[in-house]
């Protein structure tokens, strides 16, 4: 299908090739293998000579529908597809990086991410600075001879921070390093890195991806080099995305378009009803003009994205009462569902974050993160009012 194409035709009309059956809606195609019609066949298969499925773990026609589509929404050259957005994470980092390299990365990103940096980098010499997303001029001193990339989120999990990211790519390219962005809060309806300049993008798919709180899933695309060193070392290790998961998440993606709009929406209306409460200390949307990054925010992102942070008045027991008084939406620590979900991040997401990062990142114990849902707006907006009380 040919670029020019608009986002949701390219999400509906992207489609593996029609069987024999003449189906409309794409089959199922579990299998772990493929077979060949010859011993030829199957050395030069093999040898890379021929382009086709192998097994199962290299690739998969619904695995590969799935990350077409991603690669078309994202204006990306090739990508690969992972069991979780943490195996996207893990897989891309373990394939970029050398003992003794150094990452610059946001100190506001996802718990299990920043566990990644703290726990497991440093065991295999790999060194991590961080730079406060408040403070961007500070990221160039940071850059050392071993810097292999910059990393960083945004918006943030959970504080929904804004970066420029055409800021961050005139950098990378300055010190020639690469700009590696999770762009998981934003999806690919909302916002495009890769047309900033980034190099790799990473997706947890188990969030507006899919949508509906189903399956996990994870997704890496960027520039072919590096995404066929990263589908060299998955293909040896394992983390591959199974053929279920990438036929319900390429599904899911035919209306990621029109499910974002209404999750943006929402969220907006959350966001603009917890600004006028007395009970609520602040608030954090990036397409409310209170936010910090508001321009950027505007600059970069078609909409403010599903997600709001806030706090409670009354610190840790205002915000149990508030969690413990919500009666329509979920305590979860998911995000990205049709259904409402309020999550505390202190106890649940980062809560193995030191307590020195969390405050540095305005993770406090009253913050709350709510994904917002698609239910009427009035219905989200009651259970919180009387939440709050
Ligand atoms: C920004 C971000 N990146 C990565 C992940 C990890 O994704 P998964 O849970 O699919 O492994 C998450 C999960 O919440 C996330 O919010």
């Amino acid at each position: 299908m040919s670029q020019e194409k608009h986002f949701e035709t390219l999400a509906v009309r992207t489609q593996s090739e029609t069987t024999q059956f003449s189906e409309h809606s794409v089959p199922l195609y579990l299998t772990s293998g493929f077979v060949f019609d010859d011993a030829e066949e199957m050395r030069a298969s093999f040898a890379e000579e021929k382009q086709r499925d192998l097994y199962s773990r290299y690739s998969n026609p619904n695995v590969n529908e799935f990350v077409e589509k991603v690669c078309l929404m994202e204006g990306a050259e090739s990508g690969y597809a992972f069991a979780s957005g943490m195996a996207a994470v893990f897989s891309t980092f373990a394939t970029l990086l050398d003992a003794g390299d150094h990452v610059v990365s946001c100190s506001s990103v996802f718990g299990a991410t920043h566990g990644l940096f703290t726990k497991y980098f440093p065991k295999w010499n790999i060194e991590c600075s961080y730079f406060n997303i408040n403070e961007t001029e500070t990221i160039e001193s940071l850059i050392k001879p071993n810097t292999k990339f910059l990393y960083a989120e945004t918006p943030t999990n959970p504080g929904v921070d804004v970066i420029d990211l055409d800021f961050l790519s005139t950098i990378c390219k300055k010190h020639n390093i690469l700009l590696v962005i999770d762009n998981c809060f934003a999806t690919p309806y909302l916002q495009n890195p890769i047309k900033h300049g980034a190099d790799i993008v990473i997706h947890s798919a188990t969030k507006l991806m899919d949508g509906q709180g189903r399956v996990l899933g994870g997704v890496a695309v960027g520039k072919k080099e590096l995404i066929r060193e990263i589908y060299l070392f998955s293909r040896l290790t394992g983390p591959a995305m199974s053929p279920f998961n990438a036929w319900v998440l390429s599904k899911s993606l035919e209306t990621l378009a029109v499910r974002t709009e209404k999750h943006c929406e929402n969220a907006l209306k959350i966001a603009e009803f917890l600004e006028s409460h007395p009970k609520v200390k602040w608030v954090k949307y990036p397409f409310l003009k209170s936010h910090p990054q508001y321009e950027i925010a505007k600059k970069q992102m078609r909409l403010g994205g599903s997600i709001v942070a806030f706090e409670v008045e009354g610190g840790v027991e205002g915000g149990r009462s508030f969690f413990d008084n919500i009666k329509m939406c979920s305590l979860s620590a998911n995000l990205g569902d049709t259904r409402t979900i309020v999550t505390h991040p202190a106890s649940t997401t980062h809560a193995k974050v030191e307590p020195e990062v969390k405050a540095a990142v305005g993770i406090t114990d009253g913050s709350v993160r709510i994904s917002a849902g698609l239910e009427h707006i009035d219905d989200i907006i009651a259970d919180l009012k009387q939440a709050l009380g």
